[in-house]
């Protein structure tokens, strides 16, 4: 049942200034540690990180580039001794590699990208398990742990659930359409009740070039997941990136991957029954009945919101028993209504439009291509869906929308109420009778982002909100144990608003509802991801990714020329995506 309003405890940390300069702040009365810095050794035998012989073998036994989700396993229950696992969600090549600049230029893209360049973004793409112990105030690295492990986007992985082993899914290397190589674009994720990573796939079309044979089936599925724009070089090198050569491999992608970071050897599984789509996140909760729910965005203007709901419930119990539940279930989209009723709408074959006449021949046919099934059965199209979080204390669901320059006035809905949305929304739903399961909810829009002060902007922060404490672009997102919601941004820069992106801590409820705070900042040209808390709420881990990247100018910042050299501050270094934690000084929870 639904907590009483004001059930959850207040933020009471002394704000921190809002601002932009090269380096990170956080609130005062709490420390930073710099964790795992891209390159950094996480195995015995791991090269030390040199930035100018960086090799691929080098990178697969270090931490890789770009962190955004990350999530801690404590081991026996502990606060202070757990896994650490990260997704590695791109790459910055302007930033990694001398002599190389921005490779995405029409004129000639990727020119400077060679096969070892390549290869070295690919194994620094993926994920990483790391063991980490906190002694003291001081967290380390457990670098001869047994868990430590280095996914990339080659290491072999399994197809699961109702697309696994389709026609659509097979290729000349994997006839079985079941076994897939590497997970790319790992943006947010979640962790599971019984103790796995989820790790969602979400900006898969920039990694293929070529294009399709004339009529090919599979052309309006990637021209709706924005295929035949690559940011990366991959398939000039590699034929499965190619989709000229390999016609199917994008369907193999664009999925919510599972894995059990206390087993080294575990396949990690991506889970077809949850859908195919650029996901942002997967953070669910135990619903009354037992099953599990999982909501997720789909992060592209104009795009939807979608939970999954398991058929079987969780065994608490036995948490091997639940390795399989995420194949078995059914997958819905978001209908806001603009009374602020909601409704969630099944994505099933042969229910509704999702019938042969639409060229569904199968649930897997309607999975490869979820944006269109979606489309058909009239979904709410969203500005950006990013992260979203439920709280266990209240039932309530918060969506963070992050923005839509491309909405149009005329486009404009009750769920979507700015034409031009530069700074996003924060969407609240309350499912009905407080059942993640049920298909009617009630929403409202909990703040719209940006600068109170201007009016135009049309920002709805409390007025108790001070000139630091507004944000924009909301993008991932914590509910920390006491139940209040932190923020983290993505594209806040000295052009936009004066200020750098950060992690803000958000009244949800009572008299201060609307009210935001800010608590941490990053170094110019990065974006804040993480955010985990341990269960006592004593160590708040984030990651900084892409410090040093261009701001306005895309030909600004290079490996030469960085924004910043975050956080070595070395002539000799790039700036590094680092993982970071936040404690308080002379400990205690972050308050
Ligand atoms: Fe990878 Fe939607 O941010
Ligand atoms: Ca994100
Ligand atoms: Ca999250
Ligand atoms: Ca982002």
């Amino acid at each position: 049942p639904a907590a009483a309003e004001g059930d959850v405890t207040s933020f009471d940390f002394k704000e921190l200034e809002a601002g932009i300069d090269t380096n990170h702040h956080v609130a005062e009365g709490y420390e930073t540690q710099i964790l795992l810095r891209w390159g950094d050794p996480i195995f015995p035998d791991s090269p030390e990180f040199d930035p100018l012989a960086q090799s691929a073998e080098k990178q697969r036994r270090q931490f890789g580039y770009n962190s955004d989700f990350i999530g801690f396993f404590p081991i026996d229950n502990s606060a202070t001794h757990g896994l650490l696992v990260a997704n590695h969600e791109y790459t910055n090549e302007e930033l990694m590699f001398a002599g190389v600049g921005r490779q995405d230029t029409k004129e000639n893209p990727f020119a400077k990208m060679t096969k070892d360049l390549v290869d070295i973004e690919i194994a620094a793409h993926g994920g990483a398990v790391v063991e980490l112990i906190r002694s003291g105030p001081q967290w380390s690295v457990v670098k001869d742990s047994k868990f430590n492990r280095r996914i990339t986007a080659d290491t072999e992985m399994q197809l699961t659930g109702p697309a696994a082993g389709h026609e659509r899914m097979k290729t000349s290397a994997d006839a079985t359409g079941a076994r897939v190589l590497g997970m790319i674009n790992n943006c947010a994720g979640g962790v599971t009740p019984w103790g796995t990573w989820l790790s969602a796939e979400e900006n898969i079309h920039g990694y293929f070039i070529g294009a399709l044979p004339e009529g090919h089936r599979e052309t309006a599925n990637y021209k709706r997941l924005d295929l035949g724009k690559p940011a990366y070089a991959w398939g000039k090198f590699h034929d499965r990136f190619d989709v000229s050569k390999e016609p199917n491999e994008p369907n193999r992608f664009g999925w919510i991957v599972e894995i059990d970071p206390f087993d080294p050897d575990f396949v990690p599984k991506k889970r077809t029954a949850l859908g195919r789509f650029k996901h942002e996140g997967a953070a669910g909760i135990i619903n009354k009945d037992g099953r599990y729910v999982i909501y997720q965005g789909d992060d592209e203007r104009f795009d939807y919101v979608y939970k999954f709901v398991t058929e079987r419930t969780v065994d608490t119990a036995n948490a091997k028993a639940n390795l399989d539940i995420l194949d078995t279930g059914t997958l819905f989209v978001a209908k806001y209504n603009a009374d602020g009723s909601g409704e969630w709408m099944p994505i099933v074959f042969g229910q509704g439009s999702l019938t042969e006449t639409n060229g569904f021949k199968s649930q897997a046919d309607v999975l490869i291509e979820t944006r269109r099934a979606a489309d058909l059965l009239g979904a709410t199209r969203m500005d950006r869906p990013e992260d979203i979080e439920t709280s266990a204390h209240t039932n309530r669901v918060y969506v963070m929308l992050t923005n839509n320059d491309k909405r149009k006035a005329e486009h404009a809905d009750a769920a979507n109420p700015r034409a031009d949305n530069k700074f996003g929304h924060i969407i609240e739903m309350l499912p009905e009778g407080d059942d993640h399961a049920a298909t009617k909810f009630k929403w409202e829009v909990l703040v719209r982002c940006g600068d109170p002060s201007i009016a135009e902007v049309g920002a709805t922060f409390s007025s108790e909100t001070t000139k630091n404490g507004w944000f924009g672009m909301p993008d991932n997102c914590v509910i920390d144990s006491k139940g209040r919601l932190w923020v983290a941004t993505d594209g806040n820069n000295a052009k936009m608003t004066g200020r750098a992106d950060g992690l803000w801590a958000l009244e949800t409820q009572g008299e201060k509802r609307g009210t935001s705070k800010h608590f941490f900042r990053v170094p110019a040209g990065a974006e804040m991801c993480g955010p985990f808390f341990t269960a006592d709420d004593e160590n708040l881990f984030l990651a900084v990714q892409h410090p040093g990247e261009f701001d306005d100018d895309k030909n600004s910042a290079t490996f030469e020329n960085p924004l910043t050299r975050w956080p070595d501050f070395k002539d000799s270094m790039p700036p590094r995506p680092s993982v970071i934690v936040v404690t308080k000084k002379g400990g205690g929870a972050i308050a």
